[in-house]
């Protein structure tokens, strides 16, 4: 549950080091539960999209306190917990206890847009007919659809990559119509990269990684000082208060409690 929640929106290899640090120091649930939530942000590091370590403490915390400290193995329970959503959950009950589910992360959907519609990218969200598609190929038995949920993953995290598709090692590149079609070019929408640079993403973590770093509260303007564009740098610590990342005490600025 903790590399998923890491790997929602982080790429495995810089989810690698940071996840084994965090299972290291909190193996149970109730260890993490029993942190304060500012040491779950610290922790976090520079994985990004630091609101998942909120939920993901969150989520210890709802396990610890309503399923004895076992993270529940029922889709309806996971669902419940913060943070966790269709992708997460079904990605637990299938890796971790070989359920049958429709696991259906970016990977997946490249695999299948490529193979079976030809096209180089998925679009930017899935629809319920391609859910219903991806349910329809998956395997009956459990155990046989839990390897295929892993594969069909990790062939689109190793080799059918969205930007340099290995396919002389691909297993199925004799079925693919992608590259049946000659690598048809994408003629979808403009795909949203993840831009970054002077961006209030940017400025967020700018602020969040001031915050990580001290132990004592920062006066507000100090903290805002540290960025070139006091306009946007107010609006980013604004979203940090608003998402519970960041607490502000008579003007001065800390990690939550
Ligand atoms: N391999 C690549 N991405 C993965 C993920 N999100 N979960 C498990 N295995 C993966």
């Amino acid at each position: 549950m903790v590399s998923e929640f890491m790997l929602q929106q982080t790429p495995v290899a810089r989810v690698l080091e940071p996840w084994r640090q965090w299972v290291a120091r909190w193996p149970e649930p109730a260890a993490l539960a029993d942190a304060p939530v500012s040491e779950a942000i610290r922790a976090w590091g520079r994985l990004g999209y630091p609101r998942r370590a909120v939920r993901l403490h969150a989520a210890a915390v709802a396990i610890t306190e309503r399923h004895g400290g076992v993270v529940p193995t029922e889709l309806a329970a996971l669902l419940a917990l913060p943070g966790v959503g269709s992708y997460t959950a079904a990605a637990v009950l299938s890796f971790a206890h070989r359920q049958r589910h429709v696991v259906l992360d970016t990977n997946v959907r490249r695999v299948l847009a490529r193979t079976l519609d030809g096209r180089a990218h998925p679009d930017p969200a899935p629809t319920a007919a391609e859910r219903a598609r991806a349910a329809a190929l998956l395997p009956q038995q459990p155990a046989e659809a839990a390897e295929w949920a892993a594969s069909s993953m990790e062939l689109g995290a190793l080799v059918c990559t969205a930007r340099n598709p290995d396919c002389p090692r691909c297993p199925v590149q004799d079925l693919c119509r992608w590259r049946a079609l000659g690598h048809p070019a994408w003629d979808g929408p403009p795909r949203r990269g993840q831009a970054w640079h002077g961006t209030d993403r940017q400025c967020r973590g700018a602020l969040l990684a001031s915050l990580r770093d001290t132990e004592e509260p920062l006066a507000r303007e100090t903290l805002v000082a540290g960025w070139p564009d006091p306009a946007q740098a107010a609006r980013a610590l604004a979203g940090l208060l608003a998402d519970g990342l960041a607490e502000e005490t008579e003007g001065r600025v800390g990690l939550p409690g």
